[in-house]
């Protein structure tokens, strides 16, 4: 199982499941994740809005992080679901987030409710992440 597009299905599923539990009583927008991780599992998130707009977690956030409470530490692939007019890409935030663990060539799937999936890579949505490298000392 090479070729990533094989697994683009699954992680679809998983993303299509954890949104369906998505948080978003105030703007209606429902989104769900899925990162594929080095260690062959799939983490999938959804967004979880609070009452105080500004504490919102998107997807990306929530299903990082249940890839790092579960040890893994490398992407290897993202899938983001959405349903507006057309398939969302991560925000700047969930960019940034995801290339702590991702290469620029890591493919983002972004998916619509037909589940069309124009793939794109994390260097395409994000030229300049800021690096761990920037925090050398000269
Ligand atoms: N949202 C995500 O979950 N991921 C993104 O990359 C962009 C936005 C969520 C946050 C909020 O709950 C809703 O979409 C509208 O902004």
């Amino acid at each position: 199982m090479t070729n990533p597009h094989t697994h683009v299905e699954a992680m679809l599923e998983a993303a299509r499941r954890a949104r369906a539990h998505a948080h978003a009583p105030y703007s209606g927008f429902a989104v769900g994740a899925c990162v594929r991780a080095a260690n062959g599992h799939l983490y999938a998130g959804c967004n979880v809005e609070n009452a105080s707009y500004g504490l919102t977690l998107c997807a990306e956030t929530v299903a990082i992080g249940a890839m790092v409470a579960d040890g893994g530490q490398e992407i290897v692939e993202v899938l983001v679901l959405s349903e507006g007019a057309e398939p969302s890409p991560p925000c700047g935030r969930c960019l940034q987030q995801i290339a702590e663990f991702a290469t620029s060539t890591t493919p983002v799937h972004l998916c619509g409710p037909d589940g069309l999936h124009p793939t794109t890579t994390l260097r395409a949505l994000l030229p300049r992440p800021f690096r761990r490298d920037f925090l050398a000392s000269p």
